[in-house]
């Protein structure tokens, strides 16, 4: 049973964890400059003893979904680890990641492997100079042979996020790009609106668009919104049975948009985040340093809970404590 929910009545059965802040990418919206340790917050990243407990006091309160990020989770060397101490220990149902996926190709098999329920890989274009130009790396190539390598070892639950940027993925091009995709792989797309954050905000004010442009293309080629089914993100997708994989939006300055809001957050050096833009942090690490502890812990999260807010209200410019996305993963 999922007992955790707030005060306007919504549940939260999925959690966001990231376990390092670390990221070898540097998107122009996010780390233009590469990752930067903080040197004012020494403290390390939650040790994979104290993920386990976090875990299990989750499940406790009815989550039944984790999904591992970061930055970038794959850096952390006891990566696979942390996967099989969630799976195995801590009665969490669906364990799943987003990653940036450099190394896919050669981590595809350990993927497979490690039971992994899903993955979300970040590819803002497939166009590999634009993908160099956004992200800093000129890695396309290895991500797209990652996914293949998982679809030949039968990985399902394949999605790509992209963000929208005026004038460098907007364009029917790279839309019609996408479809072609789409019509071979059974893997949903979704573009993400641009977020304004802390550190990013030239950056959102040249080129941020509204999904309005990918919405009218949707509709001009005959995809329709899915209005069945109980999607645990956030996204709006749309089918098309000419086409293997989904079309999806995140719109995150529209309306209601946090009114479906199922989500909260974990920072990698554990603090609970009860909204990506909130004001509101605390840290619940110093009880997850052992066992008996789990029931304290449980305490605090639903106690916390009843300070989530109903909206962002990102439409007015709070950015509240989100500098960037690589803490908070996304
Ligand atoms: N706005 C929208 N999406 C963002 N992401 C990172 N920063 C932003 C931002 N400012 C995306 C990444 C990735 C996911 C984790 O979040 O591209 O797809
Ligand atoms: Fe790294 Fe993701 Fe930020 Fe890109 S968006 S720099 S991949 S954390």
């Amino acid at each position: 049973m999922n007992i955790l929910k707030d005060s306007f009545g919504r549940k939260f059965p999925y959690i966001r964890l990231s376990i390092s802040d670390v990221c070898n990418f540097k998107c122009g919206y996010c780390l233009p400059d590469g990752y930067k340790i903080n040197k004012s917050d020494n403290r390390s990243f939650l040790k994979i003893e104290e993920i386990g407990r976090l875990a299990k006091a989750l499940s406790e309160l009815g989550v039944s979904k984790i999904r591992l990020t970061g930055g970038e989770p794959t850096v952390r060397k006891d990566f696979f680890e942390i996967i099989k101490i969630i799976k195995e220990n801590s009665g969490i149902k669906k364990t799943v990641m987003t990653t940036n996926g450099y190394r896919l190709d050669k981590i595809a098999k350990d993927i497979k492997d490690s039971g992994l329920d899903g993955i979300n890989i970040s590819i803002d274009s497939l166009d590999a100079n634009t993908f160099k130009k956004i992200t800093g790396h000129d890695r396309l190539g290895e991500i797209l042979r990652g996914i293949k390598e998982l679809q030949k070892l039968n990985f399902k639950n394949i999605k790509i996020n992209a963000v929208l940027l005026k004038g460098v993925n907007d364009t029917e091009k790279d839309f019609n790009k996408w479809a072609e995709f789409l019509k071979h792989n059974e893997i949903d797309f979704r573009y993400i609106e641009l977020m304004q954050t802390g550190d990013n905000i030239d950056y959102f004010n040249n080129f941020h668009v509204s999904a309005k442009k990918f919405n009218d293309y949707l509709n001009n080629n005959n995809w329709i919104i899915q209005t069945f089914g109980k999607d645990a993100g956030p996204s709006k997708n749309y089918l098309n049975p000419k086409f293997k994989g989904k079309f999806g939006v995140i719109a995150p300055y529209s309306r209601d948009f946090c009114k479906t809001c199922n989500r909260l957050r974990i920072t990698a050096k554990g603090d609970l985040r009860l909204c990506l833009f909130g004001n509101t942090g605390i840290n619940i690490r110093h009880l997850m340093q052992t066992d008996n502890q789990i029931e304290e812990l449980k305490d605090l999260i639903l106690k916390q809970l009843n300070f989530k807010k109903e909206s962002h209200y990102l439409e007015i410019g709070e950015t509240g404590l989100t500098k960037n996305l690589s803490t908070t993963g996304g």
